[in-house]
């Protein structure tokens, strides 16, 4: 079974053919990194417009690469929640053209389990039941997966996602958009023993809270410029010598990474699943690869970089294990939910099961 992917949520058009939820056939990822880096973010105008502009030719680009042609593809698949309004708008309206233009059953996929099955992708499926650590720029949970469709969140983020810390983080010590692989490549330059930020406590042992952390970092970073909490922290990163900003980046990145993999250990602790996956743009993160590798009494395999991150191959690889279970959805009603968390979701919450 061949699936298009269609992928546009935030600032990552894409589109990929995937064969049974595992073969690669292509992977097309436009990023628009290079346009949000002038305003430190993404600005969600300028994201609605340029998937506008580059959403056609990186399907017809995925259709190519994977040397396949219309009649080769048995379904489409795209995310439909959550994301920015008008970023989805534009996948979900490609798709539902194409299913109806071209007669193809279309499958609604939640963006934040799609990052999980990227995992999927590799060579050594991951086996059942899955304990997932979800870590991206809008999500921070830890997820059971006794069967594809069937999960439990053990623990979600309270406040701030992780990858959301790294952004902010960076924007403080004057690191550039996206903050994640900026600190990352900061702090390997860094020492991580040289501040001590503190880990937050929770009631419930698998929900996280990054927002104390990242105000523990503005504290500490205007006492280290000598000037008090009403300073205005743009202005913070030019009074910031390298050395400092290095530092600053190793310990949070080590408190950081040090809070998901506890957790995560916990959970593998009390539920034993067969596998541990994480996914999600932080997922790329060495040293929490690094830390969980060495912690977790088993093996883990890991997605490559380009799958962690938004890519519309892990929402083919989803839909595949949706087209055993469920009905495809009707491309004339489809609509997008900005916000949706995962708990409420997925398909079967969406197919009116
Ligand atoms: O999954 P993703 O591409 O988009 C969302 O769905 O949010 O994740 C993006 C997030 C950003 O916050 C980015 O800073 C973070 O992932 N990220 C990283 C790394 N690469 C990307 N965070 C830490 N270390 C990295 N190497
Ligand atoms: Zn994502």
């Amino acid at each position: 079974m061949k699936i298009l992917g269609i992928e546009s949520s935030c600032d990552e058009t894409a589109a990929s053919v995937v064969e049974d939820g595992r073969k690669l056939l292509s992977n097309v990822i436009q990023s628009q990194i290079d346009i949000h880096v002038a305003y430190g973010g993404v600005v969600p105008e300028v994201a609605a417009r340029s998937h506008i502009e580059v959403i056609n030719p990186v399907i017809n680009q995925a259709l190519q690469d994977a040397k396949v042609d219309w009649d080769d593809i048995d379904a489409i698949a795209v995310t439909y929640a959550p994301g920015l309004v008008g970023s989805l708008l534009i996948g979900t309206l490609a798709a539902r053209t194409l299913a109806l233009l071209k007669n193809k059953p279309l499958y609604a996929v939640h963006h934040v389990e799609g990052h999980v099955y990227a995992n999927f992708l590799l060579d050594q499926p991951p086996a059942l039941p899955m304990l997932a650590l979800i870590v991206s720029g809008g999500h921070s949970q830890l997820v059971l997966f006794r069967d594809h469709g069937n999960y439990e969140l053990l623990g979600q983020t309270q406040d701030d996602a992780v990858g959301e810390a790294f952004d902010k983080v960076a924007k403080i010590i004057g690191l550039p958009y996206p903050g994640g692989p900026s600190i990352a490549k900061a702090a390997e330059l860094g020492d991580a023993n040289a501040y001590q930020f503190p880990k937050a406590h929770m009631q419930n042992p698998y929900d996280f809270s990054f927002s104390g952390l990242k105000t523990a970092v503005l504290r500490r970073v205007q006492h280290e410029c000598g000037v008090d909490h009403t300073f205005p922290s743009f202005e913070l990163p030019e009074r910031l010598d390298e050395l400092k900003r290095n530092n600053i980046a190793a310990s949070f990145q080590s408190v950081a990474i040090e809070t998901l993999v506890d957790k995560t250990i916990k959970a593998y602790n009390d539920y034993s699943p067969a596998s541990v996956v994480i996914a999600g743009g932080v997922a790329a993160n060495q040293e929490l690869r690094r830390q969980l590798s060495e912690r977790l009494p088993i093996n883990i395999n890991y997605a490559p970089m380009n799958l962690c991150t938004d890519n519309a191959a892990m929402i083919a690889a989803l839909a595949y294990y949706m087209a055993q279970k469920v009905e495809p959805t009707d491309p004339r009603t489809l609509e997008v939910v900005p916000s949706l968390s995962m708990t409420k979701t997925a398909w079967h919450k969406h197919q009116g099961l």
